[in-house]
């Protein structure tokens, strides 16, 4: 019956695409493309050089909508509370004592940030492309996810017009072509606009320079910034005209883009020469070479991973991606190649807002960087209690190590922030972050609810990508320089924070983020809905990690200071995840009444996935547990934003339930992409953390390499018979191709870039062979070796 169904939907597909389009026009795991212009940002297409991001609509008048990462509401704010030290021994001893609503009351007044927001990020601006076109015939538009350029093409007239933007990282540049298919057909009119906050914008000619240059900040303040467009003709001519560029009977016109800003230089006058030196490179290698350059830097990091999970059913994927997305609701079966343009577009999307630019680079935000929004959802900003962490998920994994250098930055910047935090607010050496933090690194807490704005765990989660970074790269210098003196500040807050109760080492005032609990009737105030609290296990799992982490890092760099005696000391008393009545991994140190049993946050989830201690090679008691807590909160509509969907996906993997993994792929993109396949919270807002957890959480079916183990296909699903992935990266600086065919490895190839030594798993127990030799246990390495792995 179900295949019946299927073949008549596949029938119907067909028959479209058939009707629509010429087929096999654009790749459909590589191209996101559209038969009409953008409507809105949803639909519009991002490119991005990791500091400058380009949305490109294809309208008659063209609004690319402009982004550089560092532009935000305002200067650094102090903003924390310095009542907070005051209240925190009380607070602790009414938790202790079960007056749980108490504490709340007394907590949440006297330790949250005023203001209690910090600065949000806000667009740039754009640039309006007035042709002067009533209509467009024949439109194509298509992002490339692998070169991560994107463009356009439509008939006015009867004349062909094409329109192509390139982000540049070599040169720091955003570049556009627009061309007329007929000499002499272009006339445009240029303009850079920004509806807020601009102190000049002023076109010119003058030096045989045309340009645009608008000078913007924040409110009369901090940070300011200076854009401009560099416009080369090549035939016509051009005029200015207040703060515009008129281009008359040109054939092709380019346009190249740069803006600084105070956040990056001290004076007006370094940031402008920094913008004039590269307007001038560009100027000087002209479109075409910064366009090769371009797709060379971009190839280059993408074109190190591929992946194949099959065709769709027959031409599925030749439609438009709108299409394509609308007709995956009914028939999730017949476009398999959608899963790869959706994983493909999760690398594109990072390697775009996330490049080392420098010193003071920004990472991801909410939005990556693409923001057309003064006021944006959540500000945009750095969520750091699940965001943040996601958007990095698969830089390690899918070979893209490069892209966390900004990460590294805001978190070094932040450290110093949360130094002041840690001794302010807590009495205590080290730093401490909250549950958000801006571009400059503020740590104080932030908004005002008991379930998310007292979390002082933000930077423990952020300091354990640094160690991950080591285990995947083996840079003890990264290690050494960068990861140790965060680690040590990090450990040195919990030394002090944490408090010994009842035999463990115990946070408080804390909570799950973003979840509560009912207080119980030997409580107060029973029966209310609270979520500060002691020691939620996610704490306890963040401690543990960290703990952890400054061990192995003494171990490697041969450090004896106090931080690597103590992370024993404190390691042994920390409490491990506890069991429930139905045999669930507790949430809180008790067993609380539930008010949210489909809760999207899978906090007490943390050592499932991306920590390891739940996952089945660990423990198999917790893993249950685990698997156990996971079940309940997808029976109870979890899953229900994009982004704790795709950590979902990630966790059934790691329970090697590719069944289920799978069934959330499906659901995800059945769900939450957007017309230009931004993840949504299921509908906009975009939120790019659902486009980054989906492509790690899709890598954890074919590679995982935590605990030790290099683990392959631990959890394929049934439903990808035959496909291959190539250069996934695994701990340890192993690099692996994995082909598959009927279920079962075919071959796979691990390359050994560090020499570290390999422990392997396939599908969890097939027996198999390494280059020949049947496997039996850990091998070491060569760098530079080559292990190819068999069955039997
Ligand atoms: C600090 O506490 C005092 C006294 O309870 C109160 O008046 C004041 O508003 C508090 N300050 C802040 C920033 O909350
Ligand atoms: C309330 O009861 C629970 C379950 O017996 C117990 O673990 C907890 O310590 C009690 N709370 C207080 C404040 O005694
Ligand atoms: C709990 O703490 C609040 C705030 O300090 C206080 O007003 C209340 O009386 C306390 N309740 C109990 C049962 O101790
Ligand atoms: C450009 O601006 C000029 C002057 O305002 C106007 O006459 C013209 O219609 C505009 N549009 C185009 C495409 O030239
Ligand atoms: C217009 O030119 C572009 C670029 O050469 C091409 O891809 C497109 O098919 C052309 N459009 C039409 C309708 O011929
Ligand atoms: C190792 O880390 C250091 C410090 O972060 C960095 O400068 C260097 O480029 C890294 N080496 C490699 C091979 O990536
Ligand atoms: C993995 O294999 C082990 C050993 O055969 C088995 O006990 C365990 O149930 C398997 N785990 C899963 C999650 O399938
Ligand atoms: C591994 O497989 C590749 C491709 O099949 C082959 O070229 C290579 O020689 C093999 N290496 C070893 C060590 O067997």
């Amino acid at each position: 019956m179900l295949f019946t169904i299927m073949d008549l939907q596949g029938f119907i597909v067909s028959f479209l695409s058939l009707a629509l389009l010429v087929s096999g026009q654009y790749d459909g795991s590589r191209y996101a493309w559209y038969t009409s212009a953008a409507t809105d940002f949803n639909s519009a297409l991002p490119v991005g050089n990791g500091r400058l991001g380009g949305l490109m609509y294809c309208t008659p008048t063209e609004k690319i909508s402009l982004n550089e990462n560092s532009i935000w509401s305002g200067p650094f704010l102090n903003r924390l509370n310095p009542n907070a030290s005051s209240v925190l021994s009380h607070v602790r001893s009414m938790l202790e004592s079960g007056n749980i609503t108490g504490a709340g009351q007394v907590a949440l007044p006297n330790m949250a940030g005023n203001p209690t927001s910090p600065q949000h990020y806000t667009p740039l601006g754009q640039l309006s492309l007035d042709f002067g076109h009533s209509s467009q015939g024949s439109l194509n538009r298509w992002l490339d996810t692998y070169q991560g350029n994107s463009g356009c093409s439509y008939i006015y007239n009867g004349v062909n017009y094409t329109r192509e933007i390139v982000a540049n990282y070599p040169t720091g540049v955003l570049a556009m072509r627009l061309q007329a298919g007929q000499a002499g057909q272009l006339n445009i009119n240029i303009s850079l606009s920004r509806s807020q906050n601009v102190i000049s914008n002023t076109a010119s000619t003058s030096g045989g320079v045309n340009s645009i240059v608008m000078r913007g900040n924040s409110g009369g303040s901090d940070p300011y910034f200076t854009a401009e467009a560099q416009v080369i003709l090549s035939g016509g001519s051009v005029s200015a005209s207040g703060s515009s560029l008129m281009v008359r009977g040109a054939t092709t016109v380019d346009i190249l883009f740069d803006a600084e800003t105070s956040y990056r230089y001290s004076t007006e006058a370094d940031a402008e020469a920094v913008l004039a030196r590269r307007l001038s490179s560009a100027t000087s290698q002209g479109y075409q070479a910064l366009r090769t350059a371009a797709i060379a830097d971009n190839t280059a990091l993408i074109g190190r991973v591929s992946l194949d999970l099959g065709s769709s059913s027959g031409s599925a994927a030749n439609l438009p991606t709108n299409q394509r997305l609308s007709n995956y609701k009914t028939n999730p079966g017949g476009d398999v190649q959608l899963v790869t343009l959706m994983y493909n577009m999760g690398r594109h999307l990072l390697v775009a807002s996330s490049r080392d630019t420098g010193p003071l680079s920004l990472p991801a935000n909410l939005q990556g960087i693409w923001n057309e929004d003064f006021n944006p959802a959540w500000g945009s900003k750095y969520t750091i209690n699940i965001n943040l962490e996601m958007n990095y998920w698969h830089a390690e994994t899918t070979n893209l190590a490069e892209t966390t250098k900004p990460f590294w930055d805001l978190l070094a910047l932040a450290k110093t922030r949360g130094q002041l935090a840690a001794s302010s607010m807590y009495g205590c050496p080290g730093f401490v972050l909250h549950h958000n933090t801006d571009l400059w690194g503020d740590p104080a807490p932030v908004d005002y609810g008991t379930p998310y704005t007292l979390w002082p765990m933000g930077g423990l989660w952020l300091s354990s990508h640094l160690m991950e970074h080591y285990r995947f790269t083996g840079n003890k210098t990264f290690l050494q320089e960068t990861a140790w003196p965060i680690l040590q500040s990090a450990a040195d807050f919990s030394f002090c924070f944490t408090f010994l109760w009842n035999g463990y080492y115990t946070t408080g005032p804390s909570l799950s983020p973003e979840n509560s609990f009912i207080v119980p009737s030997n409580e107060s105030t029973a029966g209310h809905s609270e979520g500060i609290d002691l020691s939620p296990t996610m704490d306890n799992s963040l401690l543990y990690q960290l703990f952890s982490d400054v061990i192995e890092a003494c171990q490697i760099l041969g450090l004896t200071s106090s931080e690597c005696s103590n992370a024993k000391n404190y390691l042994s008393k920390i409490k491990r995840p506890q069991i429930g009545s139905y045999g669930q991994i507790l949430e809180w140190r008790q067993e609380y009444g539930e008010t949210d049993p489909g809760m999207r946050h899978l906090s007490p989830l943390f050592d499932l996935y991306p920590g390891s201690q739940m996952t089945p090679t660990v423990s198999s008691s917790l893993a249950t547990a685990a698997g156990i807590l996971l079940d309940h909160r997808m029976q109870h509509g979890s899953g229900s934003t994009g982004w704790s969907r795709a950590w979902v996906i990630a966790c059934y993997a790691r329970l090697f339930n590719g069944g289920s993994a799978w069934n959330n792929v499906q659901a995800f993109l059945q769900t939450f992409p957007l017309t230009n396949l931004f993840n949504s919270n299921d509908g906009p807002p975009m939120q790019i953390d659902g486009n980054f957890g989906f492509t790690a959480g899709v890598t954890e079916l074919f590679l995982q390499s935590h605990a030790g183990l290099v683990h392959i296909l631990p959890a394929l699903p049934s439903a990808l018979p035959t496909g291959s992935v190539t250069g996934l990266v695994g701990r340890g600086g192993f690099e692996v191709d994995i082909h598959w065919s009927n279920g079962v490895l075919e071959s796979a190839s691990i390359t050994s870039k560090l020499g570290s030594t390999l422990a392997l798993s396939v599908a969890n127990g097939s027996s198999f062979s390494v280059n020949g030799q049947k496997y039996s246990g850990a091998i070491g390495t060569q760098p530079g070796g080559v292990y190819n792995i068999t069955l039997h």
